[in-house]
């Protein structure tokens, strides 16, 4: 692919010199003096590489700056600027410009950073395109786990139950205990198959689609009610406080339910028996702030850094009941989907606090 470049400088004669010193190089390059008409330039040429001087009459390099990185996040700008104007080039590249570039400056000095610059749009170039490959590759994953595994194995469940039903009289009690093993098992399995899909489908993108609107007190008693058996069988109390916000939630309610009862399953698994759980949501400044506490067993500390990622269960998780690992993992992917975050706070032998922190809006 041919790198292109685009400069935008008031002064005719930089533009004159930098297209001299590129000149042999084979590089298309576009010229102009003035910062709109840079803009129109940007647009059509597409460049990979623009050079936007800070100080022009007309509209500022700054704005230029701006504008090109709304048309375009990916196109590498760099700052031309004059000798005084260090402390601008450097506010240029605090919102985003790559490099500055100080006049008055050699051929050298020119060729260099427009190596530097095409470098840097390689780079860019080639994270999206692997970020664009991940995408497929977990899409395809995904299709290989539901087509080729959980179909076939729902129908080997489907003729498990019917061989079981047809040979009710004629087996003995042992042989029905194995059957009904074997049945456990493929559902088992069926279920983590269905956890490893739900982790793989958390689209962000295509789960914002569906942001509305929600009610806070709403998500928290349909979680805590989905969990309320599991709890009972433990004797663990759980105790909501839901604060009354004073500014709007938008997200996606049924995926933020599946996140709290991802949280509120852990608490009551990995707490003793007779203990208590606690959910609070409050409001702080910008944001709501839903947290999960638990007295439980805790969570050692050189764990910590993991338990969010995919598969990922910790020696208790591993001690206490079939764990998959994915609980934390979907939570994680469905808080970042709504722009939110979710940490920690753990210590062994005395009991975890996950907190989700969600953008409010007014
Ligand atoms: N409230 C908690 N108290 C103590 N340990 C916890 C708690 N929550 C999570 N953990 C630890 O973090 C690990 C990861 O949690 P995660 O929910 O992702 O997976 P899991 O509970 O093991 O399996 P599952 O996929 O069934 O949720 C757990 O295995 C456990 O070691
Ligand atoms: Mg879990």
């Amino acid at each position: 692919m041919e790198n292109r470049i685009c400069i935008i400088d008031d002064e005719e004669v930089v533009l004159d010199s930098c297209t001299l010193i590129l000149e042999g190089s084979g590089y298309p390059i576009v010229t102009t003096t003035d910062g709109t008409r840079g803009l129109q330039l940007v647009q059509e040429s597409q460049p990979d590489l623009v050079f936007v001087d800070l100080k022009m009459p007309g509209i500022s390099g700054f704005e230029v700056l701006e504008r090109i990185r709304a048309m375009d996040p990916n196109i590498v700008t760099i700052v031309i600027t004059g000798f005084a104007t260090v402390g601008s080039a450097v506010d240029a590249m605090k919102q985003g410009a790559y490099d500055f570039l100080p006049k008055p400056f050699t051929p050298d000095e020119f060729r260099l950073i427009v190596q530097r610059g095409f470098e840097k749009r390689r780079l860019v170039l080639e994270a999206i395109a692997l970020r664009h490959e991940k995408e497929l590759l977990r899409e395809q994953f995904a299709a290989i786990i539901s087509h080729e595994v959980r179909s076939p194995l729902a129908a080997v469940q489907q003729s498990l139950m019917a061989l079981q039903m047809e040979l009710e009289d004629r087996l003995d009690e042992d042989q029905k205990k194995r059957l009904q093993r074997l049945q456990v098992r493929i559902d088992d399995l069926l279920r983590l198959i269905h956890t490893w899909l739900r982790v793989m489908s958390v689209d962000e993108s295509k789960l914002r689609e569906t942001f509305r609107r929600i009610s806070v007190a709403t998500v928290v008693s349909k979680a805590v009610e989905s969990v309320q058996p599991q709890a009972m069988r433990k004797d663990i109390e759980i105790t909501t406080s839901v604060e009354p916000l004073s500014c709007a939630v938008t997200g996606d309610e049924g995926t933020l339910v599946e996140t709290l009862v991802n949280l509120l399953v852990n608490a009551v698994k990995y707490s003793h028996t007779g203990s208590q759980v606690q959910v609070r949501a409050k409001e702080q400044p910008d944001n709501l702030v839903l947290s999960v506490a638990d007295t439980g067993i805790g969570i050692p500390k050189e764990e910590l850094p993991y338990i969010f990622e995919d598969f990922y269960a910790g020696k208790t998780g591993q001690m206490v009941e079939k764990s998959s690992g994915l609980g934390l993992a979907i939570a994680r992917r469905i808080v970042q989907a709504h722009g939110g975050t979710i940490t920690v706070d753990s210590e062994p032998g005395r009991g975890s606090t996950f907190t989700i922190c969600l953008p409010a809006l007014e």
